[in-house]
C-alpha cells in the first residue's frame, strides 16, 4: 500500500494544536488527496464531499462496525455485541426492519410536539442565569437539555435520568475513540449493560396505556412481531437515548461558540429571525458535532480511482466534506445565505439522521434564545477547548458573560 498514503494520519486532529484548527488541518489533507490510505488507523480517509457522500449511500459498502467479533478484546466485546444489534451498525434487512420500527418515535407530528417543552425547559435554564450574568452554555444548556428532550420523547421518567446520562458518557466516548484501553473499553461494556438492564426494568413495569411514541410503545410493537427479540430492541432503544443527546448538546456548544465568534453574524440573526432555520443548517455545516462515520467495502471495488479490498475501512469525514470548496465556495466563512440542503452532518443516505429534526428544533430554540435573552453575550473564561475525540466534535465548557437582569 505505497501509493495514495498520506504522510500525516487523521490521528494528528487530536493534537491540541490542531483542535482550534482542525479545518485547516482537514483541507490540507484533501488537498493532499481527498481519499487516501491511513497507516496508522489501517482505513481509508474520505474528505471530499463527492466521496463522502456517494460512499455513505453507496450499497457496495457495510455499516457493519465489526465484521468479526471474535477479533473484538475481550474487554470490549459486550459493548460490540450490543452496538453490532443496533440499526446505526446494521444493514438491509435488519436495519430497513428496525428503522421502520424506531421511526414510530420521530412522526413529525411526536417531534413538534415536544417544541412547548423545549421553549419551557430553555427559559427555566436563561431565567435561573439572568441574575447572575454568566453562563455555560454547555453544563447549564447544552447538556440536560437535549437528555430531558430526549427522554420527554421516549417515556424516561425524571428520576432514571441522571443515571441514564451517566452510563452513556463512556459509551459515547468509546464509540467516538480510535484507540481504547482495556480499562475504558471495561468501563463502556460495564456501563452498556448497566443501561440495558435499566431499560428492560423500565419497560416491563406495568403500563396499561403507553403513549403512542415512546418506548414502552415501541417495545409493544416490536414484541407483536414474533422475530424481534428483546436484547435487540433493547439495544436500539439504547442507541435513541445515546444518539438523541450527546450530538444535540455538540451542536448547540459550537453552534454558540461561532455565533460569539462571528458577533455581526450573530446581530443579523436578532434582526432577521426569519433566518434562523437556514443559520441552524449552516451552522451543522460549519463545524459539525459528528465528524466521521465509517463504511466496510463488502468485496474488492473501486472507489474515487482507488482499489480498495473487501472488509477495508473507509473514514467519511463528513466536517472535512462540509468545507469542501467544491461544493460550498468560500467554505470557511459562515454564510447564512447559502443554497440550502447539501451539508452531510446528518449523513447521507438510508442511515440519514432518524432524529435530524428533533436536533433542529431543539437547536432553533435554544439559539433564537440566547441571541434573544442575551444580547450582549461574550466568551469570557478559558479558551474553549474540544473533548478529545476523532468521531464527535464538542466543547467541554463554554463560559459566557452578560448584563445580568431581574424580573421584578
Ligand atoms: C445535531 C445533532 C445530530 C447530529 C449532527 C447527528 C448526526 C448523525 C449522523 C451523521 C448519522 C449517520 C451515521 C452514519 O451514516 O453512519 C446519524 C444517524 C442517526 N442518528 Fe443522529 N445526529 C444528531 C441528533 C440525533 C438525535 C436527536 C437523535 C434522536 C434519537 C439521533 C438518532 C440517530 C439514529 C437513530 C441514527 C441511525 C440511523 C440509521 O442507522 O438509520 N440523532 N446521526
Amino acid at each position: 500500500m505505497i501509493a495514495h498514503t498520506r504522510p500525516t494520519s487523521l490521528l494528528a486532529a487530536l493534537r491540541p494544536q490542531n483542535q482550534d484548527r482542525l479545518y485547516d488541518f482537514y483541507r490540507d489533507l484533501r488537498d493532499t488527496d481527498e481519499l487516501c490510505w491511513d497507516r496508522t488507523l489501517n482505513a481509508w480517509v474520505a474528505t471530499g464531499h463527492e466521496v463522502v457522500s456517494g460512499t455513505a449511500s453507496d450499497p457496495r459498502f457495510s455499516s457493519v462496525r465489526y465484521p468479526d467479533i471474535e477479533a473484538v478484546s475481550e474487554e470490549l466485546r459486550p459493548l460490540a455485541t450490543v452496538l453490532s444489534r443496533q440499526m446505526l451498525y446494521s444493514d438491509a434487512p435488519d436495519h430497513t426492519r428496525l428503522r421502520a420500527l424506531l421511526s414510530r418515535a420521530f412522526t413529525p407530528r411526536s417531534v413538534a410536539a415536544l417544541s412547548g417543552r423545549i421553549t419551557d425547559a430553555v427559559d427555566r435554564v436563561l431565567a435561573r442565569a439572568a441574575p447572575t450574568g454568566r453562563i455555560d452554555v454547555v453544563a447549564d444548556l447544552a447538556r440536560p437539555l437535549p437528555l430531558a428532550v430526549i427522554c420527554d420523547l421516549l417515556g424516561v421518567p425524571e428520576q432514571d435520568r441522571a443515571t441514564l446520562s451517566a452510563w452513556s458518557d463512556p459509551v459515547a466516548a468509546a464509540i467516538g475513540s480510535s484507540r481504547l484501553d482495556a480499562e475504558e473499553s471495561a468501563a463502556a461494556s460495564r456501563a452498556m449493560a448497566q443501561m440495558l438492564d435499566h431499560l428492560r426494568e423500565l419497560l416491563t413495569r406495568p403500563d396499561d396505556r403507553p403513549a403512542p411514541h415512546t418506548l414502552r410503545a415501541l417495545l409493544a410493537a416490536g414484541t407483536e412481531d414474533a422475530d424481534q427479540d428483546l436484547d435487540e430492541l433493547l439495544a436500539n432503544c439504547a442507541l435513541l437515548l445515546i444518539a438523541g443527546h450527546e450530538t444535540t448538546t455538540h451542536f448547540i456548544g459550537n453552534a454558540a461558540l461561532a455565533l460569539l465568534r462571528h458577533p455581526r453574524a450573530a446581530d443579523e440573526l436578532r434582526a432577521r429571525p426569519d433566518l434562523i432555520p437556514a443559520a441552524v443548517e449552516e451552522l451543522l455545516r460549519y463545524d459539525s458535532p459528528v465528524q466521521l462515520m465509517l463504511r466496510r467495502a463488502r468485496h474488492d471495488l473501486d472507489l474515487a480511482g482507488r482499489r480498495i479490498t473487501a472488509g477495508q475501512a473507509v473514514l467519511l469525514v463528513c466536517g472535512a466534506a462540509n468545507r469542501d470548496p467544491a461544493v460550498f465556495p468560500d467554505p470557511d466563512r459562515l454564510d447564512f445565505h447559502r443554497p440550502a440542503g447539501r451539508h452531510v452532518a446528518f449523513g447521507h443516505g438510508p442511515h440519514f439522521c432518524l432524529g435530524a429534526a428533533l436536533a433542529r428544533l431543539e437547536g432553533t430554540i435554544a439559539l433564537e434564545a440566547l441571541l434573544t435573552r442575551l444580547p450582549d453575550w461574550r466568551l469570557d473564561g478559558p479558551t474553549p477547548t474540544w473533548q478529545p475525540s476523532l468521531n464527535f466534535r464538542g466543547l467541554t465548557t463554554l463560559q459566557v458573560a452578560f448584563t445580568p437582569t431581574t424580573t421584578d
